[in-house]
C-alpha cells in the first residue's frame, strides 16, 4: 500500500497558518485579484459555488458577501485553517458550508455546482495530482458550468521571474515548476475543459498572479 500524500499547510508549515491572512494581503495584491476573479466568474443568485482548496475562506466569503443568494462550499483538507474559516464566517455572519476533504476525491456528486473557483492552491500540487484535481473539477461541474482560477502563472518579465524564486523555496520547485513554464491552461484542456483561456496577469511582489477560466462543455 503506498502512503497517502501529505498535504502541505496555506503558508507551507503548520505554525505559519496562523499569519497567512496578512502575509497574503500584502504580498500578493489580493484583494485586487480576488475580486477580479469574482467579476470574472459571473456568479448569480441560486449558482452552486465550490472553492477548492479554500484556506481561511476569503475567497468563499466574498462571494457569499457579493451575492448572498448564491449557495457557497469551501473545501480544504487542513482542518486547521477551516476552523479559521469557521471562525471569519462566524464573525461575518455568513452562511458558508465548510468541508474538509482532499480535492482529488471530493465528498459530492457529478454535476452538483454551477462555479468552482480557486486561489494560490494548485501550486501546492504536483502534476499527477492537479491533473487528478483538474479531472474531479470537471466531474462536479454541471454542463455548461465553469471553471475559475487564481494562481501563479509564467513570469512576465526578469523582475517577476526572480520574484517568483521566494515562492519556490517556500513552496517547493516540484510543485510549483509548472507554473513557470505557463502550463495550467495545457493540464486544463486534457482533463477535458473546453474554452480554457488564461484572462488576466497582475504583477505581485511574488511574481506574475495569472487568472484563468475554463468551461464544462
Ligand atoms: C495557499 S493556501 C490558499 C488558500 C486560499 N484559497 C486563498 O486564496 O488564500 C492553499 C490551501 O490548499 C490546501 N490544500 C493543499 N493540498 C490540498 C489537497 N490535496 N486537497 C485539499 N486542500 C489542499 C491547504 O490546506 C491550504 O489551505
Amino acid at each position: 500500500m503506498t502512503a497517502p500524500e501529505t498535504i502541505k499547510p496555506a503558508l507551507a508549515y503548520g505554525w505559519l497558518t496562523r499569519f497567512y491572512d496578512p502575509v497574503v494581503r500584502w504580498t500578493t495584491r489580493e484583494r485586487t485579484f480576488k475580486s477580479r476573479l469574482l467579476a470574472q466568474a459571473g456568479i448569480r443568485p441560486g449558482h452552486r459555488v465550490l472553492d477548492v482548496g479554500c484556506g481561511t475562506g476569503t475567497l468563499a466569503l466574498a462571494v457569499k458577501r457579493a451575492c448572498p443568494a448564491a449557495v457557497v462550499t469551501g473545501l480544504d483538507a487542513d482542518r486547521t485553517v477551516l476552523a479559521r474559516a469557521a471562525r471569519k464566517a462566524a464573525a461575518a455572519g455568513d452562511r458558508v458550508t465548510l468541508v474538509e476533504s482532499r480535492a482529488d476525491s471530493m465528498p459530492f456528486g457529478g454535476g452538483a455546482f454551477d462555479r468552482v473557483i480557486s486561489s494560490l492552491f494548485f501550486h501546492h500540487l504536483d502534476r499527477a495530482a492537479k491533473q487528478r484535481v483538474f479531472r474531479e473539477i470537471h466531474r462536479l461541474l454541471v454542463p455548461g458550468g465553469e471553471f475559475h482560477v487564481a494562481d501563479w502563472g509564467r513570469p512576465g518579465n526578469a523582475v517577476m521571474s526572480a520574484a517568483f524564486f521566494g515562492v519556490q523555496f517556500l513552496d517547493g520547485f516540484s510543485t510549483t515548476a509548472d507554473h513557470r513554464r505557463g502550463l495550467l491552461p495545457t493540464l486544463m484542456h486534457e482533463a477535458g475543459f473546453r474554452d480554457v483561456e488564461a484572462t488576466h496577469d497582475f504583477n505581485t511582489p511574488c511574481g506574475t498572479l495569472s487568472l484563468f477560466r475554463a468551461a464544462r462543455a
